[in-house]
């Protein structure tokens, strides 16, 4: 079977893009790389933020303002104004697909407040808001006639004259690289913060594939230092402790009983509050004791849950202990809304980098943000997909991908896969998280070149290519130290704190880096970085754009 257009990923973004860009009766399939059930999407519990009156024009502006706000001076306002707008159609949208929302006594959706929001304008399905919205997602899509290709992960894509020909995967069932011609292409395959393995919110599969694939078919990776660090994660297992619980009227308290943050400002602020905390030797909680047992059966029930199952805490009645954890990222590939340098290949969701965070995102514009540039790349897609047939394939890139698995079967190691992946997520929480410096940050980049030079000895001790596990593991690995260099390369970069970059030896937000970095890798492990003075991006699109209508 062939696709008019291929989606790589399945979470929100990928599902409403999938979902569009079928309704003009192309051919769509999803491609996911494990489990479309396990999504960073399915696991957002808090809500999703929308002011649900659209003609509520002053309510709109101040969601605005609060976006830009938060983005801390990298917010693009055309991305941000255009999500902002969007939101109340896109919850009628998932309305009418049947998700149900929490609803008041009124009968009207309930909103709850969440951080740096000046009105309560967060939806949600108790504390399983992402989890209720991707099941209802999932059932449209397959009901709308999207094929959902799993265990398919993907390699590199295949272009022409710049424009995308289709996409390179290793089908898992039997490790056999295989080539899905289309004639656009999605990439909404989440962010890298599962880099950070041991300090993550996030599943392991979360590390990147997707930008060092970008980086691999010659685009720019763009702000990739801005890592949001969820202010509450269970201490044991990193579990999230959703923002939910601290809208509903939980407080933040130390081991010496005091309250020492605003709960409700923004995550870079609250998180690092408790990181100061931590540092200064007191341990930090989460107090729901004053809520009543009803409230929290009824509003928080997964924590309620899993606090018990993961922690042994009854958080009705004791204390819970949680630390800062690396949940989200704002940099990504660079996008001009969904649009990117290749023609035909448009991307959505948390790997996009299209401004709409900048050096900070607010709680529970995650879901909004992969609904609506989801919907918005789906329809793009699909208007592209129309317009042209398909390309050829270069075989080049297949031939070269089948030679690297081969290459991972063939020879033997002494050496383990999962041993530096531990490693590198320890090392990135130690140096490149809530806050970093130099010294660190460089040992950490010379530390990640050898850990490029080990991995690329590793080798499947397991020679069965039946969905072979470390066949994945390793290559993924290979991609997280690829994506892990440029995080480090764009902290370095960026002399100043701001959002959530905090450099410990350039404490100020400093106005000459009110703009973007981006990075482009020249030749494998060697990069350029550089500051976007020009937008080029957006230059370079309008380009194309006026030489198409000469
Ligand atoms: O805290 C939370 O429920 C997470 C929500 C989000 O990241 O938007």
């Amino acid at each position: 079977m062939i696709y008019d257009v291929i989606v790589v990923g399945g979470g929100i973004a990928g599902l409403m893009a999938a979902i569009e860009a079928k309704k003009d009766n192309n051919k769509v399939a999803v491609l996911t790389k494990g489990n479309i059930f396990k999504t960073n999407s399915g696991m957002a519990s808090g809500g999703i933020n929308a002011v649900l009156n659209s003609n509520d024009k002053d309510e709109i502006e101040k969601h605005i303002e609060d976006t830009l706000k938060g983005a801390r001076g990298l917010g693009n306002k055309k991305a941000i104004s255009y999500m902002c707008n969007r939101a109340s159609s896109i919850i009628e949208k998932m309305i009418d697909y049947g998700v149900e929302f929490d609803r008041n006594s009124d009968g009207n959706i309930s909103q709850r407040s969440f951080g740096g929001g000046s009105s309560k304008r967060t939806c949600y399905v108790g504390d399983k808001t992402g989890f209720a919205i991707m099941q209802i997602l999932i059932k449209k899509a397959k009901s709308v006639g999207v094929a959902f290709l799993a265990n398919n992960f993907v390699m590199n894509l295949t272009q022409i004259n710049n424009n995308v020909s289709g996409v390179v995967a290793i089908r898992r069932f039997d490790s056999s690289v295989v080539v899905y011609p289309a004639k656009s292409v999605i990439l909404s395959g989440g962010g890298y913060a599962g880099i950070y393995r041991g300090y993550s919110t996030n599943s392991q599969d979360y590390n990147g594939d997707v930008h060092a694939i970008a980086l691999r078919a010659g685009l720019n990776l763009k702000d990739m230092e801005f890592v949001q660090f969820h202010p509450t994660g269970f201490v044991k297992t990193s579990y999230l402790v959703s923002e939910a619980a601290r809208g509903e009227g939980g407080y933040l308290v130390n081991s010496q009983g005091e309250r020492f943050v605003d709960e409700l400002d923004t995550r870079d602020i609250v998180a690092r509050a408790i990181g100061k905390e931590i540092k200064e030797g007191r341990e930090v909680f989460i107090d729901l004791r004053h809520l009543s047992l009803e409230h929290i059966e009824k509003k928080l029930p997964s924590l309620l849950k899993a606090a018990s199952i993961q922690a042994g805490i009854d958080v009705t009645s004791e204390l819970l202990p949680i630390k800062p954890v690396a949940h989200y990222t704002m940099g990504g590939i660079e996008a001009d809304m969904t649009k990117t340098k290749i023609k035909g290949l448009f991307v959505c969701g948390e790997c996009a980098s299209n401004g709409v965070h900048g050096a900070n995102r607010l709680g529970g514009n995650s879901l909004l943000e992969g609904a609506v540039f989801g919907e918005l790349a789906g329809m793009e897609a699909s208007i592209f997909a129309k317009r042209r047939s398909f390309l050829p394939i270069d075989y080049n890139i297949v031939v070269k991908d089948q030679s690297i698995v081969d290459n991972i079967f063939d020879l033997d190691t002494t050496k383990n896969f999962n041993a530096i992946r531990i490693t590198l997520g320890k090392t990135m929480f130690d140096h490149v998280g809530i806050t970093r410096e130099e010294e660190g940050l460089r040992k950490t980049f010379d530390y990640l070149k050898y850990l490029r030079r080990e991995a690329a000895t590793l080798h499947c001790m397991d020679k069965g290519r039946q969905n072979n596990v470390e066949l994945i593991a390793i290559l993924e690995l290979k991609n997280a130290l690829e994506v892990s260099e440029t995080v480090v390369l764009g902290a370095l970069k960026r002399e100043e704190s701001r959002g959530a970059h905090i450099r410990k030896d350039f404490l100020e937000t400093n106005e000459k880096y009110s703009r973007s970095i981006l990075i482009n890798e020249l030749k494998k492990g060697y990069f350029k970085v550089w500051f976007d003075d020009e937008n080029s991006l957006v230059k370079a699109l309008r380009k194309v754009f006026i030489n198409n209508i000469k």
